[in-house]
């Protein structure tokens, strides 16, 4: 994990309300106090029905509340002492029945009112079965809580303590703190070198022909964009695209597969990380007319060869960058990308559907490392970027 300065002397409230992954809590508390982070752990009653006060006042040196009501504290008002210290409140796991509650902006028990009280960003992880999470009731109040400015972090898909398996699971402790980490620190990546590539290839037949595809270069442009905003330096790579160069990125124009094969590894040496977003041609013409193919034949016949990947060759070079790659599949989603990810030694893979995702401003994808499968909810690719960069970092 890497070190971050920037999280000493940021106090966070934790609130953990009554669900089986309160016991992620635990860890997360010892990951956020290990990096600085002054952590007031508040819980609802029903929190304390599956992990106590005592494991989390001992994790976090501080002692725990639960009541409203509490004569310890100077104005005997917790809820907006609280409030008033903390930099941002953290909910996890956050109940369907909580979320519930801060749709509605009750204030029926301490942390429910810290939260309707608050002057700092919210951030809840759900954790709940999954037919909760499906819920139209569910869906209507995540919609809502969005629109209201809170952000959600997760949940995650894999198997449940009931014994089911889908979304609904609480992010993993690390993957929370990796979010936190990244809400209190714009520059997550400042002096890292990120190197990616981006949009379409062009194979040309003749002058005026191509073989292409449609890659619209948004996924990267936005992951380069996010990276130069993190504070990275930034090296993008762009095939074919329509887009506007992003801002403060090195962006090098490549449009054949071999264009961008030779940009990439001369500039690939000290790169900490490489995202290969481009969708590269696997083959090209073996043959490249000078002039115009004119069509005087009943048929025309195209031999094709075969392009280098230039992702599996950056990932074999001796110090490699820490390599992402990206999968776009029509059919068993997570089964080719993981195969992918083993094929080319990839630490980690971007898997998505080339039908939702190419041209579009959104796209809904699952990080697969070698923890498992990590989807994220659907969103604009700028969001995606940014939530997939965070991941990057905790991987570092
Ligand atoms: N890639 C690359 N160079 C290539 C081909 C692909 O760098 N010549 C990268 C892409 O940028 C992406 C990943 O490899 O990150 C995609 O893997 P790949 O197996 O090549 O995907 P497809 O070409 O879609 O494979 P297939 O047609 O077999 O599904």
């Amino acid at each position: 994990m890497q070190k971050n300065n920037a999280l000493k002397s940021k106090s966070l409230l934790l609130g953990i309300t009554g669900g089986i992954a309160a016991y992620k809590a635990a860890e997360l508390v010892r990951l956020l106090v290990k990096a600085g982070i002054d952590v007031q752990v508040v819980m609802t009653s029903a929190a304390c029905q599956f992990i106590t006060p005592v494991t989390m006042q001992a994790l976090s040196g501080k002692p725990v509340f639960i009541e409203m009501w509490d004569s310890s504290v100077g104005n005997g008002m917790p809820h907006i002492e609280l409030s008033r210290n903390a930099d941002v409140i953290l909910v996890a796991p956050a109940s369907a029945d909580f979320l519930a509650k801060l749709v509605q902006g009750r204030a029926d028990d301490l942390l429910s009112t810290l939260c309707l009280a608050r002057d700092c960003p919210l951030l809840v992880a759900p954790a709940m079965n999954k037919q909760m999470w499906e819920n139209p009731a569910t869906q209507r109040n995540i919609t809502q809580l969005k629109a209201d400015g809170i952000s959600l972090l997760g949940p995650d898909s894999g198997e449940q303590a009931c014994g089911e398996i889908g979304l609904g699971r609480m992010l993993e402790a690390e993957a929370l703190f990796a979010l936190v980490n990244a809400h209190f620190t714009p520059k997550l990546l400042a002096g890292k070198r990120v190197l990616i590539t981006a949009g379409a290839t062009l194979e040309m037949i003749d002058p005026v022909r191509a073989i292409t595809n449609l890659s619209s270069g948004k996924m990267g442009y936005a992951i380069a964009q996010a990276a130069a905003d993190m504070g990275a330096i930034v090296t993008l790579v762009s095939g074919a695209s329509a887009l506007n160069a992003p801002k403060n990125v090195n962006t090098i124009k490549a449009e054949s597969a071999d264009a961008m094969y030779s940009a990439v590894m001369s500039n690939v040496l000290n790169q900490d990380i490489f995202i290969s977003v481009a969708a590269v041609a696997d083959y090209r013409p073996v043959v490249q007319h000078q002039d115009k193919i004119k069509k005087n034949t009943s048929s025309l016949t195209l031999e094709l060869t075969p392009n280098k990947d230039i992702l599996a060759e950056v990932a074999s070079l001796p110090n490699a960058p820490f390599c992402v790659g990206f999968a776009a599949e029509t059919e068993n989603l997570l089964a080719y990308a993981e195969a992918k990810r083993k094929a080319k030694k990839l630490p980690l893979i971007v898997a998505n559907l080339a039908n939702d995702a190419m041209g579009s401003d959104e796209n809904s994808v699952t990080l697969l490392d070698k923890n498992g499968a990590h989807p994220l909810e659907r969103a604009p690719k700028t969001t995606i970027a940014k939530l997939l960069l965070a991941h990057v970092f905790s991987m570092l």
